[in-house]
């Protein structure tokens, strides 16, 4: 597309001002790629591919200023000639088309990290840094290592609210409070002292209210360390961080992420499933980009901050929830009449296991499908909401390298 652009943008008119722009965009992109190098650096050990970076950026930058040149001479032979000069700039549009995809190519393959600690010109660039991502390496926070092997036991606890909708406890395990987040675009929170206060007390009668500024978007939320993490109702992907004691919104930030769609086909209403595991806070998302598949983001509680993202290989399609556990994400399937919901789908981000040797997971027969399925570290249980049921399952784990 971009390609067609630009060599229309050549031939027609030859207008000064348009040459100058063609050339300045050259330029720009060039200048673009060359930050990544410093970030490049951070991460790559083999000397080998930085000479080889460094051959290649010298070479686009004086393919770049022949063809200024020649750019140059055309111009000022514009009225002599303008046959000759319509077949010679059908080559020099050819040639800024193979640059244009070299370049291309040149910043998917390095600029493939998370630029950690990185000038802030490469915030904008993130997209492109990262559509090669899955190449760098996650370094693990904790040396936790369980893999789901089986659910245990399940139970239902209550039946609160409606179809839709999302419980959790607080996943950081730093008091027994139960939350309830009713709905798919609701603003008030509903919290329990305990699990037992919770289970004896009628419908939401003896739970504190918590109004939020601002109402909430599908069932992604996530609480932990007495924050509220949710996605803000409206058409920009607006992260909120929310301190539940002080009743203060802390943090906001735009998720960098462009063209989103909804992450699982079977709960259309949410566009982020937020998941916290024994590594922390991650962020489940979709985008036109990659549009079959389930994409990742490690993120930072503190911030709000991306600070690595993968793309999986499980569909979006009859997808209903997904969790993470130990750096692994287990994306849980159903179909559109619901039957048994099972994991069919892992990635693991620090490549220990592989969507083949992942057991095949099945839940107990229940009512509809999951709406949210949260993952709880400290005690290795899900907190499930299904038609308005909140559910308990209790998993079983084995070490990832016993597979
Ligand atoms: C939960 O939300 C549904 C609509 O999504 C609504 O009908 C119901 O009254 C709500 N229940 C509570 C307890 O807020």
């Amino acid at each position: 597309m971009r390609e067609i652009q630009l060599l229309v943008l050549v031939l027609s008119g030859l207008v000064g001002a348009q040459q100058q722009a063609l050339m300045d965009y050259l330029e720009r992109r060039l200048l673009a790629i060359e930050p990544l190098k410093s970030c490049f650096c951070l991460f790559l050990h083999r000397q080998d591919r930085i000479s080889l970076w460094h051959e290649q950026t010298s070479r686009y930058a004086s393919e770049l200023r022949e063809f200024k040149q020649q750019m140059v001479a055309q111009l000022e032979g514009l009225d002599k000639n303008k046959e000759a000069l319509r077949s010679e700039l059908d080559t020099v549009g050819t040639r800024v088309d193979r640059v244009e995809r070299e370049m291309d190519y040149l910043e998917t393959q390095n600029g493939a990290q998370p630029c950690v600690d990185v000038d802030d010109k490469l915030v904008e660039q993130q997209v492109t840094v990262v559509k090669e991502r899955n190449k760098a390496k996650y370094a693990k926070l904790t040396d936790c290592s369980d893999m789901i092997s089986s659910i245990k036991a399940m139970k239902i606890l209550k039946r609160v609210g409606g179809t839709k909708g999302m419980w959790t406890k607080d996943l950081a395990g730093n008091n027994g409070k139960v939350f309830i987040l009713n709905g798919t675009d609701e603003d008030t929170v509903y919290e329990f002292g305990t699990v037992r206060e919770f289970t004896s007390s009628q419908g939401t009668s003896g739970a504190t209210s918590i109004q939020l500024p601002s109402a909430w978007r599908g069932m992604g939320h996530a609480i932990y360390s007495n924050q509220l993490y949710y996605l803000k109702q409206g058409e920009e992907m607006k992260l909120i961080k929310y301190d539940l004691q002080k009743n203060i919104v802390v943090d906001t930030a735009v998720f960098p992420v462009k063209n989103q769609l909804p992450v699982y086909s079977l709960n259309p209403e949410t566009f982020i499933d937020l998941a916290v595991d024994e590594e922390g806070l991650w962020a489940i998302y979709a985008t036109q980009e990659n549009e079959r598949y389930i994409s990742l983001a490690k993120i930072d509680p503190k911030t709000l901050d991306i600070q690595q993202m993968w793309d999986t290989p499980c569909v979006r399609e009859n997808a209903e929830a997904a969790f993470v556990i130990c750096g692994t994400v287990y994306v849980v399937y159903n179909s559109k009449l619901p039957s048994r919901s099972r994991i069919q789908c892992v990635f693991d981000v620090s490549d220990m296991i592989t969507n083949d040797d992942a057991p095949h997971v099945y839940f107990p027969k229940r009512y509809g499908t999951h709406t949210s399925l949260k993952y709880s570290p400290v005690e290795q249980l899900l907190y499930a909401w299904d038609d308005g049921y909140q559910i308990l399952y209790k998993l079983q784990m084995k070490k990832k390298l016993e597979v």
